[in-house]
């Protein structure tokens, strides 16, 4: 199969492109160095037709990062999102178009169903980004609709696992906590966590989440699901957890409830994915841990951890 994969740099698209190389694909992967998404040509040069495209580019962050770059993010995803679609209608129309969602794009006032991705509003420090991930849905569903071109959107719970960024970006929760649990244990410093430790958050190990995206592309077309989890833990239990893994007493943890702590819970339904799937069963969240602590501490070195 010949497969093309934007953000194939990026914590995901390493991973994804690892697994489709092993199961024997012909992968061309681009990240913004080889190929910038808001220049409208980057594409042109890509002209042999794929089978899939997997498109995972986007420019966002974790923690603050929307909140405080919300007319970038729009400009930028907004120009990456329909340069992609662009090609994909023009060069590659024979392509299954894979993209990724966010759960961020529902309104937590309504149930994290499938159906209620595109109704209500995403919470107003994640809207532009959450709005984008809307538009990229709404650009499949019209080009399905109008010329029958065939889509996959998955919306993945928060990613975990071996092989995130080392570098100063800003982490996603689990790893920050990583981050500041080790520093706890290796100096001695304080582990002060964001908001009162009660909001929930739910995870994927991204190997689970790819194992899934890679049976669902050959079961599913034009439609969006969620994938999950299927479980949420609050911040507290999470920082438990790693303590217990990594010899912290965890009632020394203190929180600052003046910090941005986002939506209190966040738990995407996974009956869709599970109609589909029915065997799915990601790792436990116990192993799944482990496995990113034990990454953690080879890959970066104490300054690192910093
Ligand atoms: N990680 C999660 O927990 C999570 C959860 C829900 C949804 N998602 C979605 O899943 C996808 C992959 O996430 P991720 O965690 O792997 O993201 P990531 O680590 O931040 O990687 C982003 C990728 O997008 C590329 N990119 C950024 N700007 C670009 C541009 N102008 N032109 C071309 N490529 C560009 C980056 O290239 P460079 O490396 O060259 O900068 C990188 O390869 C994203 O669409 C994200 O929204 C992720």
């Amino acid at each position: 199969m010949r497969v093309f994969v934007t953000g194939a740099t990026g914590f995901l698209g390493r991973h994804l492109v690892t697994q489709l190389k092993n199961r024997g694909d012909l992968v061309t992967a681009v990240g913004s160095r080889t190929c910038d998404l808001t220049s409208a040509h980057s594409l042109s040069q890509f002209c042999d037709p794929f089978d899939q495209i997997y498109h995972l580019a986007a420019w966002t962050q974790a923690g603050d990062f929307c909140l405080r770059h919300p007319g970038e993010q729009w400009l930028i995803n907004q120009k990456i999102n329909t340069h992609v679609l662009d090609w994909w209608k023009e060069k590659q129309p024979q392509a299954k178009l894979i993209c990724m969602g966010t759960s961020c794009s529902y309104d937590p006032s309504l149930p994290l169903i499938e159906e209620n991705y595109l109704r209500g509003e995403p919470i107003d420090s994640l809207f532009t980004y959450a709005m984008t991930k809307r538009m990229l849905l709404s650009g499949l569903q019209a080009l399905h609709k109008q010329f029958g071109m065939n889509y996959l959107y998955l919306i993945p719970s928060t990613l975990y696992g071996p092989g995130y960024h080392t570098d100063s970006r800003q982490l996603h929760f689990i790893f920050d906590l990583i981050r500041k649990i080790l520093r706890g244990v290796h100096y001695g410093e304080e582990v002060i966590l964001w908001g009162d430790g009660e909001q929930m958050r739910e995870l994927i190990h991204v190997d689970d989440f790819i194992e899934a995206l890679l049976q669902l592309v050959e079961r599913e077309n034009h439609t969006h699901i969620n994938i999950g989890g299927g479980r949420e833990y609050s911040i507290k239990q999470f920082a438990t957890l790693i303590s217990e893994e990594v010899g912290f007493c965890s009632s020394q943890i203190g929180y600052d409830l003046t910090r941005y702590v986002g939506a209190r819970s966040k738990v995407l339904s996974i009956q869709k994915l599970l109609s589909s799937l029915p065997h799915f069963q990601p790792r436990s969240l116990k192993r799944g841990l482990q496995e990113t602590i034990h990454w953690y501490l080879d890959a970066c070195s104490p300054t690192e951890r910093k």
